[in-house]
């Protein structure tokens, strides 16, 4: 999604300026070409050494704008230049200047020469950030079509304080400019409230033994993330996972889960509200039977084990979908996946659902990458080769798009 893509980043004067250049790294890494401006107080924080070493490439900085020797304006050749413009941090200075379109230095003119779309991540002391025209401002911008936001996330700032005005992680940024550079910034979400399932889930026998399946939440919250970059309300939620969320979940409200039931319950709690949802779980068939509150011993363990069905929340989904809800199911198969996962369409009433191999290399439960087979009601089919499941997601939503 990275690969020779062109990514111009501005870096305020900010801590967490030393952030960003693990952010070149991984940019770099991923085959981007990178572009960096250092606004004046930028180079408090970090030098231009620092910069243009990790970039493999000069550093632009006010001085090169203003006496540029260049046939063209600095400003304008790198506003064409860029695919996305990123700028982190955003300083509550640079953040003002934006919401009221002032250019007095390289990279608020560059924005203004740019079309190509713009992530902020904002990371500022928690009581700057809580100012009324530090919020005003960030609303301007969030308002703004051209503009997507990411963070600030809490934690423990450089002022010795918990709270709001963390950075993003720059794993987290380099996900939203992936996004991006796919969707050329569309916000086809805008307004929309997606719920999202996740995960596998566990019916346990008892305390310690469950029966469950090897799904890791990876697709779920790579389809979270797709929709929030494309600006949706997202509710994801998601049975046990060892993936670390926390860095992610400042846009997405997360409710974890454990059981089938559980997943129903909660699941048929929010979805009236949902004007899109994606069953991506791998929810259990059946249960045990009978639970056993303390641990069964060996020798107490059944030769044969009775087990009952557990709700099928997608078919009861298809049931209660109003007229103006979308709903699109997953099919883990092996083998033949088309033809189960058309039965599995038009038995639970779903939209469209994502026929996914589970028995290929590089796809299915665990993997980072992920490959499909997308149909829709009208008996619309599309094939999608492997590639990361974020990329993956992007395809659902324009594949449901239509829809
Ligand atoms: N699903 C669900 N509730 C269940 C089981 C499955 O909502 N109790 C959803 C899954 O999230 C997925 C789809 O249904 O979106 C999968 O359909 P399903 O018929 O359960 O697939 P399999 O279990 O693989 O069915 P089969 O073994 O018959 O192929």
């Amino acid at each position: 999604m990275l690969g020779q893509k062109r990514v111009l980043i501005g870096i305020g004067g900010g801590i967490a300026a030393y952030k960003v250049c693990d952010l070149i790294s991984q940019l770099f890494q991923a085959g981007a070409e990178v572009r960096v401006i250092l606004t004046e107080t930028a180079t408090e924080f970090i030098t231009p050494l620092t910069v243009s070493t990790l970039s493999r490439h000069q550093v632009y900085r006010d001085l090169d704008f203003w006496r540029s020797t260049n046939p063209r304006p600095l400003h304008i050749e790198l506003g064409e230049w860029s695919q996305i413009l990123v700028i982190a941090p955003l300083t509550a200075n640079t953040m003002a200047k934006l919401a009221h379109g002032i250019a007095d230095n390289l990279l608020t003119n560059t924005v203004l020469a740019s079309k190509s779309p713009i992530l902020l991540a904002p990371a500022m002391n928690t009581e700057m950030w809580q100012q009324i025209s530090v919020q005003k401002n960030w609303e301007i911008l969030q308002e703004n079509p051209r503009y997507h936001c990411i963070g600030p996330a809490s934690g423990l700032l450089a002022c010795d304080r918990f709270g709001t005005g963390r950075m993003a992680e720059p794993a987290e940024i380099k996900l939203f400019i992936a996004s991006l550079l796919t969707t050329e910034g569309k916000k086809d979400l805008q307004g929309k409230q997606v719920l999202i399932s996740a995960g596998g889930t566990r019916e346990y026998l008892d305390p310690v033994r469950f029966l469950g399946n090897p799904a890791t939440g990876k697709m779920g919250l790579a389809l979270a993330r797709a929709a929030v970059h494309r600006g949706a309300t997202v509710t994801l939620i998601c049975g046990p996972t060892q993936l670390d969320f926390s860095d992610s979940l400042n846009n997405i409200r997360f409710i974890s889960v454990v059981s089938a039931a559980e997943m129903a319950r909660e699941m048929f709690a929010v979805c009236d509200d949902a004007d899109l949802i994606v069953m991506s779980a791998a929810v259990a068939d059946v249960k045990p039977a009978e639970y056993s509150s303390t641990k069964l011993s060996k020798n107490s363990l059944p030769s044969q084990l009775p087990l009952d069905p557990v709700t099928d929340i997608l078919a009861q989904l298809g049931d209660r979908k109003s007229e103006r809800q979308i709903l699109v199911g997953f099919a883990a198969q092996t083998g033949d996946i088309v033809k189960p996962a058309i039965e599995k369409l038009k038995k639970k009433r779903l939209d469209a659902i994502v026929a996914n191999p589970v028995d290929r290399p590089n796809s299915g439960f665990g993997s980072d990458t992920n490959q499909a087979i997308l149909i829709d009601s009208k008996g619309r089919q599309k094939q999608i080769e492997p590639r990361t499941k974020l990329a993956l997601a992007h395809e659902i939503f324009n594949f449901i798009a239509d829809l």
